[in-house]
């Protein structure tokens, strides 16, 4: 744009000085050439009308045809005479004076005469007498300034028209890379149905189309890859549903075991439980990545919901309850499976919690669990809410330690009602996980 517009005025500013110049000489000339013309034909009548001792020099002059930005002066028999008192020998250059009567040659010349451009004319009528013209280019001048803020005036729109071309160029040239831009963002942001419209320009049409089938494809492939995560876990799913039921008839019957066979039924136990719950997140996941999740409102009382779990899971801390009605409007699943993730956590990764506390303000509400176990170091502290990520615990793979799913889960779940989820460092070890989620308070 700027380029534009510093274009637009170099150009019409250089147009108007080239202009402006022509026409000063243009000008210039044609009045010096018709004041010549003029002098011409009076000192020509001068000629004529003069005799020797002409006894009113002055009356002659008088009679002469000249305008009235005129004056004549005429140098006779070693007397000066003027049209008026103004026009005397001291209103022409002696230079001018001396050409003319001492070197007998016309000759004119350009000056300031009390402030404004004159053009004095010389022209010898014999050896004695001279005729001079003094024309006034006061008026030469005034077309000239008029013509020089006309110009300026022209320079001045140029540069307005340059910069308003230039504005709604760049807008042109910049608006389909503004609504790519747009939706790459929309489609980075889950929207995968963002698409260009290519019926606009001609140009952009093989640009947008491009674009449009790149995320058509991207798009396939997502959904293929959703579907086929989402239908191996339905797949494993009677499977061991079969295996949980074999183990739970052989687990009646532990007591009949040798102490081996007992342990291993206890190893392939933990198993059935580890891969059951890897297959219900993995469900749980890809019902994101599809895109069906529904959310199930209804008012639930937090603070008691967190003492239930933690109550489930054998955690004997006191739950710390800050803010006046805990009920809030959430869904009850998802919320308990956020929190059941991060109990199940302290347990495996920091042999349990030591606090907990649930705090109720006007707009967020934070449920905290703390533990005293290694804590999370910086550079996991995002990582581990990413999907299969193990942080500390990825390598080994000991019955018990997970897959590195529950994090991201709790994520997804909060991230869905407006929430989301932190985690703190303790001192002198440990972790805080902080729940965030949206105070909705029921309508009643
Ligand atoms: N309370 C905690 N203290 C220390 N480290 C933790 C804690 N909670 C989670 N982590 C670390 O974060 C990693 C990711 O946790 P996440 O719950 O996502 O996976 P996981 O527990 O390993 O497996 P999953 O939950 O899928 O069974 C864990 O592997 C562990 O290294
Ligand atoms: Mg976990």
């Amino acid at each position: 744009m700027t380029a534009f517009a510093v274009g637009g005025l170099v150009v019409s500013a250089t147009l108007s000085a080239f202009t402006y110049l022509w026409a000063r000489t243009y000008l210039v000339d044609q009045r010096q050439t018709s004041a010549v013309h003029q002098a011409d034909a009076n000192a020509q009548l001068m000629r004529t009308l003069l005799e020797p001792h002409s006894p009113d020099v002055a009356r002659l002059l008088n009679s002469l045809q000249t305008p009235s930005t005129a004056q004549s002066v005429v140098w006779h028999a070693g007397r000066w005479y003027g049209t008026s008192a103004l026009a005397g020998p001291d209103a022409l250059p002696a230079e001018l004076r001396n050409a003319v009567i001492s070197k007998d040659r016309p000759a004119r010349q350009r000056y300031q005469r009390s402030g404004a451009q004159v053009l004095a004319v010389g022209i010898p009528l014999s050896t004695t007498d001279s005729y001079f013209e003094i024309f006034s280019l006061s008026n030469l001048d005034s077309t000239l300034g008029a013509l020089g803020e006309s110009l300026i005036a022209a320079s001045v729109l140029g540069f307005l028209v340059s910069l308003a071309i230039g504005a709604w160029a760049t807008r042109r040239v910049l608006r389909p890379v503004r609504e790519i831009g747009a939706a790459a963002a929309a489609i980075s942001g889950g929207r995968l149905d963002a698409r260009l419209d290519a019926g606009g320009d001609q140009e952009l049409a093989e640009l947008a189309t491009g674009f449009n089938s790149m995320v058509d494809t991207l798009q396939r492939r997502i959904e293929r890859d959703a579907r086929f995560a989402s239908d191996v876990s339905h797949e494993l799913r009677s499977p061991l549903t079969t295996l949980h039921s074999a183990v739970t008839v052989m687990q009646r019957r532990r007591h009949q075991l040798d102490a081996k066979a007992a342990r291993a039924l206890d190893l392939l136990g933990d198993e059935v439980n580890r891969f059951d719950h890897l297959v219900e997140d993995l469900l749980e996941i890809s019902r994101y990545d599809a895109g069906v999740v529904h959310v199930d409102l209804e008012p639930v009382d937090v603070v008691a919901l967190t003492k239930g779990l933690l109550a489930e899971a054998d955690q004997k801390v006191e739950v710390s309850a800050t803010g006046a009605d805990a009920t809030i409007v959430i869904d009850r699943r998802r919320l308990a499976q956020a929190l059941r993730n991060v109990i199940r956590n302290a347990i495996i990764h920091a042999g349990g919690l030591t606090a907990a506390a649930v705090n109720v303000g006007e707009q967020w509400t934070e449920i905290s669990l703390e533990d005293h176990g290694p804590g999370i170091s910086d550079d996991e502290r995002d990582a581990i809410f990413e999907r299969f990520a193990r942080g500390r615990a990825a390598g080994r793979r000991s019955s018990g330690s997970g897959v590195g799913l529950g994090l991201a889960l709790v994520a997804e779940h909060l991230r869905l009602q407006g929430g989301s989820i932190r985690v703190n460092a303790v001192n002198p070890s440990g972790s805080r996980f902080v729940l965030v989620i949206p105070t909705r308070r029921p309508l009643s």
